[in-house]
């Protein structure tokens, strides 16, 4: 299908994208249970970079379920597209120069892995929000604890389909017992310590062609 296909470079590359940026693009993939607190740790890292004038984009699975993947449901082949789809955006937009958060389940390592895969090397950043079932079902911001015990949805992750956890996430958050702002501070100490949140190397060549 891809055999008439060619890859067109453009003049202007990530490396210029980046160094108007001030930054080092990169992927923050959090996963972990429903309820884990994903989104709400990914929302405090989004804002402390805001705060830095970093620039950014926070795509998470209860919003792309409404739009981008509206048409999938939580079987495996539609969680495999679910996440192949959510790569391949923020893929993009890592080439576009941003910082990208993304918070879905991503319950499959083989589909983690894929999306790791299609960035470069020190781009994907696996941060595992590692709350325990119990006391992700106890909080059930959603109610849909409940409903799954209750036999009211099916495949639902962590009652009757599994979560793979990570085994060598880059970072990993154990949210009992910490505040939002320290689980986020964790983060930000990540990025800045390996020096993400500054201008990256530019390719003068590229610059050279306009
Ligand atoms: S993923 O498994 O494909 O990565 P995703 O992160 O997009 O899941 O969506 C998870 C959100 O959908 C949950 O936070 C929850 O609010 C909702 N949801 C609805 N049905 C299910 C289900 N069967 N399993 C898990 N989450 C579900």
């Amino acid at each position: 299908m891809k055999d008439n296909i060619v890859w067109h470079e453009h003049p202007v590359d990530k490396s210029i994208r980046s160094y108007m940026k001030k930054q080092r693009p990169c992927l923050l993939w959090f996963t972990g249970l429903s309820g884990s607190g994903k989104s709400t740790i990914a929302g405090a890292v989004e804002s402390k970079l805001a705060d830095r004038l970093q620039h950014t984009y926070l795509m998470d699975g209860d919003n792309v379920r409404h739009g981008l993947c509206g048409d999938l449901g939580f079987n495996e082949n539609d969680r495999n597209e679910n996440i192949r789809r959510v790569g391949e955006v923020a893929n993009l937009m890592v080439d576009a120069g941003l910082i990208v958060l993304t918070a879905f389940i991503s319950p499959f390592k083989v589909n983690r892995e894929c999306v790791r895969d299609m960035l470069k090397e020190g781009e994907f950043i696996e941060v595992h929000i590692d709350t325990p079932i119990d006391e992700c079902e106890k909080r059930d911001p959603k109610g849909l604890y409940k409903k799954a015990r209750a036999g009211q949805i099916k495949d639902f992750t962590g009652i009757d389909s599994p979560y793979e956890a990570p085994e060598a996430a880059e970072i990993t958050i154990k949210n009992v017992d910490i505040s939002v702002h320290d689980a986020a501070d964790i983060v930000i100490t990540y990025l800045e310590d390996r020096g993400y949140l500054k201008p990256a190397e530019i390719n003068n060549a590229a610059l050279e062609l306009s």
